[in-house]
């Protein structure tokens, strides 16, 4: 599985980083894609040196009219993970629409709209697999982030029907619900409680374990998928008294 071309969406971010450089040996290829430059040059020569080949895409994913060109640069990957998000300043999109449109716009229509072209071309092919990385932050509403969970549900939930569809093509699509993880997302939050805390290496392993046993859905650290079952069965009536 890991010797067919893999395509990294985001390929800047921390954890993207991580599960890149721990796949990176001699024979790997990687499409790597990502809108600064600069950043993405370094990230291909660590992968260069480590023995990968890699060729390198720049695109402003929040611009869905590339999304068409961007595809056809990394059409000859097989494998697919989707990593690019931004966190949503939630106190600035109750009061300024186009913060929260901003937010939709990277976190749920930029990740469906390539969904949207790989999944016609992986069914067609009968291979290859796609990894989404969405978030518990889309399991349920919070105060405090819900027009970033907004889009994390919406994606999830669409990789649930999509996952649906392509299984009878054999294309394997695993959707990532990370929970706190200390990258530059999150470098202005206290690392409090530590313990709900992983790092990018961390959850980076958790990826590849994941995708190369074809699971559906991972939470990632595991337990997450505890607190979330926990947190999902509070009933509304409590639930929205609460400061989350
Ligand atoms: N960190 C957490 O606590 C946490 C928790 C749950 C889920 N997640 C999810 O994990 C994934 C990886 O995030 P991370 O923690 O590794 O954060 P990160 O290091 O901040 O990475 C975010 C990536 O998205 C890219 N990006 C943002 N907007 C973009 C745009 N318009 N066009 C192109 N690229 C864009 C960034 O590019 P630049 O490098 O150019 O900025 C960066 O590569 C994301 O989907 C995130 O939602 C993270």
């Amino acid at each position: 599985m890991s010797q067919s071309p893999i395509a990294i969406i985001g390929a800047t971010s921390g954890v993207a980083q991580c599960v890149a450089r721990q796949l990176a040996t001699s024979g790997v290829e990687f499409y790597l894609v990502a809108r600064n430059a600069e950043k993405l040059s370094q990230v291909a020569a660590d992968l260069t040196a480590r023995g990968a080949t890699v060729h390198e895409v720049v695109a402003e994913l929040a611009d869905l009219n590339e999304h068409t060109s961007l595809l056809a640069n990394i059409e000859a990957a097989e494998h697919y993970f989707i990593f690019h998000s931004s966190l949503t300043d939630q106190d600035a999109a109750k009061t300024d629409w186009q913060v929260a449109e901003d937010s939709l716009n990277v976190n749920l229509l930029s990740p469906l709209s390539l969904l949207h072209g790989l999944a016609n071309t992986l069914e067609q092919s009968g291979s290859g697999s796609l990894v989404v990385v969405s978030s518990v932050a889309g399991d349920r509403g919070r105060a405090s982030n819900y027009w970033y969970g907004t889009a994390k549900g919406a994606l999830s939930i669409h990789c649930e029907g999509l996952r649906n569809r392509l299984m009878k093509a054999g294309v394997p699509l695993m959707t990532v619900k990370p929970g706190f993880i200390d990258t530059a997302m999150t470098a202005h939050i206290p690392k409090q409680p530590a313990i709900l805390w992983a790092s990018p290496e961390t959850v980076a392993e958790q990826i590849i374990k994941g995708w190369q046993k074809n699971k559906d859905v991972i939470y990632t650290p595991g337990f997450w998928r505890w607190i979330m079952f926990i947190i999902t069965r509070i009933p509304e009536a409590i639930f929205k008294r609460l400061s989350l």
